[in-house]
């Protein structure tokens, strides 16, 4: 069986998606990019994982430019995470948009609470971070069908 290379790119502002990103890369046993430090080589990747947290429903300007700078594909599968205060962080949707518009097809989404002022507290905790691993575990049957 051919073997999916996976990559995990990710911005985090305050550690919370790091955390989520970290999680994911672990049980894919694949490479997690802060995009504040490197950009990515992700010609050789089939599925590209992208995380972000939510700020007031946007992502920063640095992974913005990495989406937008992707070769156009046909043939990638890409999923998509996030951590936010509330419940329904806007940006999963700016990130899938991002990807489809590069032809990427995007099989899945993950969110968690991320702590935000005196709300979410510890989060993402131990169970985020399960939940977390359980979306990549999804993932690997995903790419090896
Ligand atoms: C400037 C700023 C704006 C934010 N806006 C929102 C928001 O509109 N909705 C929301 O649910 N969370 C919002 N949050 C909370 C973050 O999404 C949450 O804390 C997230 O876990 C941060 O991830 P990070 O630690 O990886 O940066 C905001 C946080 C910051 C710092």
């Amino acid at each position: 069986m051919q073997t999916m290379e996976s990559i995990v790119v990710y911005f985090s502002r305050g550690g919370k998606t790091r955390k989520v990103a970290e999680a994911i890369a672990q049980e894919l046993g694949c490479k997690s990019v802060d995009i504040k430090k490197e950009t990515p080589e992700v010609s050789g990747v089939d599925m590209l994982l992208v995380g972000s947290g939510n700020y007031v429903g946007k992502t920063d300007k640095s992974l913005l430019t990495f989406l937008k700078t992707l070769q156009p594909s046909s043939n990638k599968k890409a999923a998509v995470f996030a951590t936010s205060g509330g419940p329904n962080p806007n940006v999963i949707s700016v990130l899938q948009r991002a990807l489809e518009a590069k032809g990427y097809e995007v099989v899945s989404s993950f969110k968690c609470r991320g702590r935000f002022l005196f709300s979410n507290r510890g989060h993402p905790n131990e169970e985020d971070l399960k939940n977390a691993k359980v979306f990549a575990r999804t993932l690997k049957k995903t790419t090896r069908a």
